[in-house]
């Protein structure tokens, strides 16, 4: 079973990102903790990255049509991309939001998801973690 998991901007510098807020692998560490997860979970992840906001949808578009499980953190995206959002809904198969940080607990801005609408949960909160958590929700989401 294939999934795509979309990373947004700024995800890529997690190692000159506050390691108190997102915790202390670098971007490379944590692309190889979601294939390993994937992998043992029985799926192959293509885990993607980009800055920029065509590109995600570009990519969510490309999922749609596959009938591809996704799994997003659109990063700052999440509190203002109605694009993305617009992208996402056009899904087939399950989407799971991902955080690596609990922007509830954090500045009002991040409080509000416009992607959390078309997604069937979100997972935030728990470091790299949220990524092996959401790997195991959709493979319980998808039998
Ligand atoms: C983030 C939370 C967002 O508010 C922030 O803009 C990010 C990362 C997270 O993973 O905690 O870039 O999505």
């Amino acid at each position: 079973m294939k999934i795509m998991v979309i990373n947004g901007p700024n995800l890529a510098r997690l190692d000159i990102r506050d390691s108190s807020i997102y915790g202390d692998l670098n971007y490379a560490e944590l692309k190889s903790l979601i294939e390993t997860s994937a992998s043992s979970a029985g799926m192959q992840a293509d885990v993607r990255q980009s800055n920029d906001e065509a590109t995600i949808i570009g990519w969510l578009h490309e999922a749609a049509d596959a009938k591809l499980p996704v799994i997003i953190n659109p990063a700052a995206f999440t509190h203002y991309s109605y694009a993305i959002r617009d992208a996402a809904e056009l899904l087939k198969a399950p989407l799971i939001e991902v955080h690596l940080s609990n922007p509830m607990a954090r500045e009002e801005f991040r409080h509000t998801s416009v992607i959390s609408g078309v997604a069937s949960g979100t997972i935030a909160g728990f470091g790299p973690n949220s990524y092996v958590l959401a790997i195991n929700a959709l493979k319980s989401l998808l039998g």
